[in-house]
């Protein structure tokens, strides 16, 4: 065989949220290509990372009031346990804050600077008069230069996607004190991309690159290559540049170095490379094939700064960049309000990741066209497909080869099974190279149409019915080996998509599953035993969808403000006298619905002082239950007319109510009247 080295990434998720099911079009699409090339048998290694740095981190940590090198390290975590749990097998998962990557950053930087790519210019940026500081491009927001979208980002505008600076937006205000910001006299470092206008034309032009991105990136090459603004001002939270105090690499610079530290990890980690090292996937001779998978927002980064600061640091190019479209939901926008801004958390709780991946697959094309997630057609068709189409013919045949034929498989197939077989063998060409080519869904499309022939062929001999007669076992024995032998090559040509079933079939089926052994002509052999066979997967139910959808829409609703009263002090504290009471009576309230009446008595300390106290508490606790119990009450509270009577005291309880309000005291040890400190 031809052994490949690929190197596979996919874009490096922000540190800043968690990895929702738009996310996942990505990371399924790549997971699948490279487990795809593995089972092939090529040396493939499919890495990635968080994208640490940059405003929005440094914001959202201080909003949650941790430092951002806690907020990117439990975030760390969620990710990778999300990826895990959704089977994309990583072969490394690093970060942009990581030793690795600044020592990379800083080497390519150095070099683009020793090359003469680096070149600084005095620039007017907005500063906030009011707070003092420089505002980084996410502080500002103003009307886009180029669509006029109102309410847009300083560096880009998420409408028509063009990128600017922030003094170029029109009527701009800062974010932080929505002053209007004064422009000031700052000095900015600059990556001259006019400098590869040659290389970044013949990398354009190359033909495994996508047409639709091509002509996108020849309407930026034709509106001038400019310079392109990599340092930032403190406050940041990133590298700060070399021999530049006080000046930081914007996030986007060390971004996608961050695949390089990746891969440098990995390599620092594993015991054998086969003996590639990091230069034999780098340097500016690599015959190493490297691939990055990325959304089309983010076409612009990848596929002209990143070539060409790769280029002028004498590093190769990539092979190829690869863009996919973005997730819609029931053809729409993802949507909090909808309920359709899914978390791959949510998502998980409720279903099982394969479906997920498996409908992607289906949906997925080579080009860059939005994929939408139909609910009612995700449901109908894994059903359908998976579990009807061919789940079921695992589930049909296993049951006699195991009870009537000793668990072996024969491998003499009538001609007609022969002639399936061979067909469902010979497809793995054609299959194979739609994989390659990311045409996922030919290749389901391809794969549902083999598996709508085993079925055909199994339905005809019916072999439930057969086996009650002994003079057909050879033919029910043919039949089910037959579609026990369709099973494996079809959940083999799965496995890309959906591991864990290929795993667990491989257990049943007592085979492993390479391209090489799969698709080699033969049946397993005559004899081959098999293992009890264990439900699979099960169908898709209408309403785990539903609560999944719920719950997003719960994830998502706004957290009312509810916030901290006006600071006390603690002479005003001390007046609150809290005791111990004992609830010598409780009753309904007539025509109250969430009131009952309580009969107080604060003890003998007090001078047996009983209070008559109504309390919110009807929905926790009936009457009887709490007749006896002992409770905490704020005793000098003064009286107070409600709608039934007076309320001579305020019984403490706490809870998000209805049956959780907590409000008895443990009995041991406590007195009426005793004083709560
Ligand atoms: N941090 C940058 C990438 C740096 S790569 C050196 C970034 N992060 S992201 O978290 O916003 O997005 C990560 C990837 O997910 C991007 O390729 C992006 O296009 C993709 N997607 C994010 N939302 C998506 C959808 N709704 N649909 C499809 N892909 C989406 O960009
Ligand atoms: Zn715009």
């Amino acid at each position: 065989m031809n052994n490949r080295t690929i190197l596979v990434t996919s874009a490096l998720p922000y540190a800043n949220g968690p990895i929702h099911i738009g996310h996942l079009v990505e990371y399924i699409q790549t997971d699948i290509w490279a487990r795809f090339q593995k089972m092939c048998g090529h040396d493939c290694i499919y890495i990635c990372a968080d994208d640490a740095h940059g405003t929005p981190i440094m914001l959202r940590a201080q909003q949650e009031g941790i430092t951002p090198e806690e907020l990117i390290s439990r975030v760390k975590l969620e990710h990778e346990k999300d990826f895990a749990d959704f089977l994309i097998e990583f072969d490394n998962y690093h970060s942009t804050h990581s030793e690795e990557n600044k020592k990379h950053a800083t080497t390519i930087y150095q070099r683009l600077k020793d090359n003469g790519h680096i070149t600084t210019k005095t620039v007017i940026d907005l500063f906030d008069p009011k707070e003092n500081v420089f505002l980084p491009d996410r502080f500002v927001k103003g009307e886009c230069p180029k669509c006029h979208a109102k309410d847009q980002y300083g560096d880009n505008c998420e409408v028509c996607g063009s990128t600017y600076t922030p003094a170029d937006l029109i009527n701009p205000y800062s974010s932080v004190s929505g002053a209007t910001p004064i422009q000031k006299e700052n000095l900015h470092y600059f990556f001259k991309l006019n400098d590869f206008k040659d290389v970044l034309e013949k990398w354009i032009n190359q033909d495994n690159l996508q047409p639709e991105i091509t002509n996108k990136l020849k309407e930026w090459f034709d509106s001038g290559l400019q310079d392109w603004d990599i340092s930032r001002d403190a406050p940041y939270f990133g590298f700060e540049i070399p021999d530049a105090p006080g000046k930081y690499f914007y996030v986007w610079l060390d971004a996608p170095i961050g695949y390089m530290a990746s891969l440098q990890q990995y390599i620092d980690s594993s015991t054998n490379t086969g003996g590639k090292d990091f230069n034999y996937y780098w340097n500016s001779d690599s015959i190493a094939e490297v691939y990055h998978f990325i959304g089309k927002d983010i076409a612009y980064f990848h596929m002209l700064f990143w070539p060409a600061m790769l280029h002028g640091a004498d590093y190769r190019i990539p092979t190829a960049v690869y863009c996919h479209g973005f997730l819609t939901v029931d053809g729409k926008k993802m949507s909090k309000s909808r309920g359709t801004f899914i978390k791959a958390r949510t998502y998980l709780e409720h279903l099982h990741p394969e479906y997920l991946r498996y409908y992607f697959a289906a949906k997925l094309g080579p080009g860059v066209s939005d994929i939408d997630l139909n609910l009612e057609d995700f449901q109908q068709r894994v059903n359908s497909d998976v579990v009807g189409k061919l789940v079921n013919i695992a589930s049909r045949c296993a049951g006699f080869i195991t009870k009537k034929f000793d668990a072996k498989l024969t491998a003499s197939f009538n001609d007609e099974c022969t002639h399936a077989f061979d067909l469902a063998v010979e497809k793995n060409n054609q299959i194979k190279m739609y994989y390659e080519s990311r045409k996922y869904s030919e290749a389901m499309r391809v794969i549902m149409s083999v598996a709508d022939i085993a079925n055909q062929i199994i339905d005809a001999h019916k072999p439930w019915e057969k086996i009650k007669e002994d003079s057909n076992r050879t033919e029910v024995h043919q039949v089910c080996s037959f579609g026990l032998n369709m099973f494996r090559l079809l959940i083999g040509y799965l496995k890309p998509v959906l591991p864990e079933l290929a795993a667990k079939s491989e257990v049943f089926l007592n085979t492993e599953f390479t391209w090489e052994k799969l698709y080699n002509g033969n049946p397993l052999p005559e004899g081959h035993e098999i293992n009890k066979f264990k439900p699979l997967i099960t169908r898709i139910e209408k309403e785990s969808i539903d609560k999944m959808i719920e719950d997003s829409k719960q994830d998502a609703a706004p957290v009312a403000s509810d916030p901290i009263s006006d600071e006390i002090t603690f002479d005003d504290f001390a007046k609150l006298d809290f005791r111990v009471a004992k609830i010598i009576k409780a009753e309904h309230v007539e025509g109250a619905d969430k009131l009952l009446q309580l009969t107080l008595d604060l003890g003998e300390s007090t001078g047996g002082v009983q209070k008559n106290v109504f309390a919110g508490i009807k929905s926790a606790y009936a009457p009887e239950d709490i007749e006896g119990r002992l409770t905490v009450v704020v005793a000098n509270l003064a009286p107070r007319k409600m709608r039934f009577g007076m309320s001579e005291g305020m019984v403490l309880a706490a809870g998000p109510g209805d049956k959780d309000i907590f409000l008895l005291q443990p009995d041991s040890g406590a007195k009426p009247g005793m004083r709560v400190k």
